[in-house]
């Protein structure tokens, strides 16, 4: 069997914690690849919504065995207050979820590191999630970091070194921190963790996959906020690419299947950094209201803009994806028109690649095309689509090169339209 890969294509929140959900059953086992609290994965179903940090979007179907693997990165006391939440509202996890040996863990002093970097960068700051990804990420690759596995192995000597190391890159900073309530949630995390199973889950995978079982690689954040290919340096700190799932599993390129790319009809973007189809007008508005464009997990409101067809053909091109899936076409509704990006002018010239900076000077070129003016929401298949809309997938599908599988048109569960269910 294949591990088939699920991604985000854009700047983040393209919904691919409601498709995790959705394909799940056709799966084994979900495990998540990169990434750790900065993602908020939204799940809706029988009038419940769900946020999910750290866990996999796998765990509401039925037995499934979810794994968070060794390219994540934990923080303890998140990650209880997670599952606490989850145990409560009647979703056991501890038998159902095994945490990667060699994931690594995000300390207090990570957090306070993120804010401190991100002070000191003043208006050049990132606008990150504040959740210590990258410090931690840095010394997962400096070899200073501390891991899960660790909790079971001299852990207080090895927290205490870096500890103490982190405490003194804060002080040369000149920044005032209290550690003592974030200290003790953690440690309290720290307790709590070790009733789950840590695994070898490179293993685990690769066993799984040997025995025939079929498993779903869950993204979070989105190809544009890949720390190689994103619009960096405004980027998160992992590899959010399909590449990221074969590092952060285990698993080798070629045992890869299906690549399912996610997008939303139009583009998002929380925090920082370039977004050439932005909207400042009435336009980006109404899609932030109708599309309710808060991020899940720090409320800050989403930048919003038409679809950006030049970095998704980008994406689909770095995750070599197989099928596409595109979210919030509902959001659109009510538009009379529907513009997408289908090129770049930079310096007077007119260019369909995406380029090695997009920071200035990029002003997006529009194809337009008529709105469906329909409300799709209750819409149970293709056959409904009204014929505006067909042709926008087409257009789609025609400038991307492959097939758009499943059309969301809503943000519950059942409102997910699967297409070509002939194949
Ligand atoms: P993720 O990080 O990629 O999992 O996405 P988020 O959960 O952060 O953001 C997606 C948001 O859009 C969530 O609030 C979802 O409930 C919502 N959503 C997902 N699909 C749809 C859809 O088709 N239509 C609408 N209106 N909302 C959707
Ligand atoms: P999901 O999985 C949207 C953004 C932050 C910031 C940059 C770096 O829900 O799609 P970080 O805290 O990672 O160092 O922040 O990346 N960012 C996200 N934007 N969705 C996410 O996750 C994000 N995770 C990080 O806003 O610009
Ligand atoms: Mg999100």
């Amino acid at each position: 069997m294949k591990v088939d890969v699920l991604l985000g294509l854009q700047w983040g929140d393209e919904g691919k914690g409601k498709v995790v959900d959705v394909l799940t059953p056709k799966y084994d086992v979900v495990a998540r690849f990169q990434g750790g609290p900065n993602a908020g994965h939204t799940l809706e179903f029988e009038g419940q919504k769900y946020v999910l940090r750290s866990i996999p979007s796998g765990i509401f179907q039925g037995d499934k065995v979810n794994i968070i693997g060794n390219g994540v990165v934990l923080d303890p006391a998140l990650f209880k207050a997670e599952a606490e939440a989850l145990e409560a509202s009647g979703h056991p996890l501890k038998e159902r979820l095994h945490i990667s040996k060699k994931a690594h863990l995000i300390l207090p002093t990570h957090r306070i590191l993120d804010a401190a970097y991100e002070a000191a960068k003043g208006d050049a700051k990132v606008g990150t999630t504040g959740k210590g990804i990258g410090p931690t990420y840095t010394d997962k690759v400096s070899r200073n970091g501390v891991r899960v596995g660790d909790i079971l192995h001299n852990f207080e000597q090895k927290y205490g070194a870096a500890k103490a190391r982190h405490e003194q890159i804060l002080k040369s900073l000149n920044y005032e921190y209290d550690l003592t309530e974030l200290e003790k949630a953690w440690m309290e995390g720290i307790e709590y963790l070790k009733q789950f199973h840590f695994v070898d889950s490179e293993h685990e995978v690769n066993n799984y996959l040997k025995d025939g079982k079929s498993v779903l690689s869950e993204g979070a954040q989105g190809t544009m906020l890949d720390i190689d290919f994103g619009s960096y340096p405004f980027v998160t700190s992992s590899n959010t690419v399909c590449a990221g799932a074969c590092t952060g599993l285990g698993v080798a390129p070629n045992r890869i299947g299906e690549v399912f790319g996610i997008f939303k009809a139009y583009c998002t973007r929380v925090g920082a950094g370039p977004f050439p189809t932005e909207l400042f007008d009435e336009t980006g508005d109404k899609m932030c209201t109708l599309g309710h464009e808060f991020g899940s997990v720090t409320g800050r409101k989403r930048r919003c803009g038409w679809i950006d067809l030049v970095a998704l053909k980008y994406s689909v091109m770095i995750n070599g994806v197989t099928k596409l899936i595109m979210m919030k076409s509902d959001v659109l509704d009510t538009f009379d028109t529907i513009k997408a990006c289908v090129a770049y002018k930079v310096d007077g010239e007119e260019i369909d690649y995406f380029p090695y900076d997009i920071t200035e000077g990029v002003e997006p070129v529009y194809a337009e095309l008529p709105g469906w003016k329909t409300d799709m929401t209750k819409m149970q298949s293709e056959d409904e689509f009204p014929e505006e809309f067909n042709a926008y997938l087409t257009f789609l599908e025609e400038q991307l090169g492959v097939e758009i599988k499943i059309v969301s048109v809503g943000p519950d569960r059942a409102q997910t339209i699967e297409r070509y269910t002939e194949e």
